[in-house]
């Protein structure tokens, strides 16, 4: 069957996916998260993904960063524990194989982070949540596609995935693209925009319609990351941790939006508003 099936991120899809917590549950409940993001001066994305990720349930939180962000984080995300990674970049990708796993946000581009990302790459078949400059060293290489694991979740913007997949003269295109590249590798594609589309291996386009042009600034995309890998560790299935996680971060922006206006509210307003979202579910 080669139909594609498209569909709206509706209320009802939601409540679908959404599970309340269990009152009598503990830590181990809801997984481990690493995030792998930051080098000097981007000690910010990693930050903003790693208390997204908290802030969105999970049991244990891991940053895994360069040294250089040791204090910024141990200070700023004070419940999430440090592992280093390197001096001023990572140039050690290291992952607990029972933690769920987001990388990119604010690696840089040094080669050494490049080389040793790749390498991890070579030896991990577990779904990887992957943004921002991890997409940028696998799109350096159109046979680095293939390492992706099965079941993966990418989330480039529009220019991250023309990088990955080529050109495209519009959204219409670029979805189709998406398409046949989510169905030929067998990840899950979250094609961010206005209107985010998340693309699944079966080809089929779920459409996310929350969120606002307030998301419109450095470090909207750094949430998402947090959000989702903070689902899979929580043991949504890749496909609704995709689309529970960007129909999240659309809400958050939106009430954050409401209190600060588009224009004042920051990526961190956002983070602070997903408390508000889960009382509205629960
Ligand atoms: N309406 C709705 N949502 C929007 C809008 C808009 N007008 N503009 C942006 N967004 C949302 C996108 O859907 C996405 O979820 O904000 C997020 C922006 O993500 P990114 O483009 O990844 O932005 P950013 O957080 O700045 O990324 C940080 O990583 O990807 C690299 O090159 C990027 O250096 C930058 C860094
Ligand atoms: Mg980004």
């Amino acid at each position: 069957n080669t139909q594609t099936e498209y569909f709206t991120i509706d209320d009802e899809i939601i409540e679908n996916i959404f599970k309340p917590r269990d009152e009598f549950s503990h830590k181990g409940s809801y997984g481990k998260v690493t995030i792998i993001a930051g080098s000097y001066g981007k000690i910010g994305a990693a930050v903003l993904s790693t208390t997204s990720a908290m802030k969105t349930g999970s049991g244990l939180t891991f940053i895994h960063a360069p040294k250089c962000g040791y204090e910024i984080l141990q200070t700023s995300c004070p419940e999430a524990m440090f592992t280093e990674g390197g001096s001023q970049f990572i140039n050690n990708f290291e992952v607990d194989e029972n933690s769920a796993c987001g990388i990119g946000p604010g690696l840089g581009t040094e080669e050494e982070t490049e080389k040793s990302f790749l390498t991890f790459l070579k030896n991990y078949s577990k779904p990887l949540v992957l943004d921002a400059d991890a997409l940028n060293s696998i799109s350096k290489d159109k046979n680095h596609l293939k390492l992706i694991p099965k079941k993966s979740i990418i989330t480039p913007h529009p220019k991250e995935f023309e990088r990955l997949f080529g050109n495209t003269k519009n959204s219409f295109e670029r979805v189709e693209l998406a398409r046949k590249n989510a169905k030929e590798l067998g990840i899950y594609i979250v094609l961010k925009d206005h209107h985010t589309q998340v693309v699944t291996p079966e080809g089929n386009v779920f459409y996310n319609i929350t969120g606002n042009s307030g998301l419109a600034k450095g470090g909207s995309g750094d949430i998402l990351t947090g959000i989702i890998t903070s689902l899979l560790s929580q043991h949504y299935s890749e496909e609704n941790a995709a689309i529970f996680g960007v129909w999240l971060h659309g809400k958050a922006a939106d009430f954050a939006a409401e209190r600060h206006s588009k224009e004042s509210m920051l990526p961190s307003d956002v983070v602070d508003e997903l408390g508000n979202v889960f009382n509205k579910l629960n």
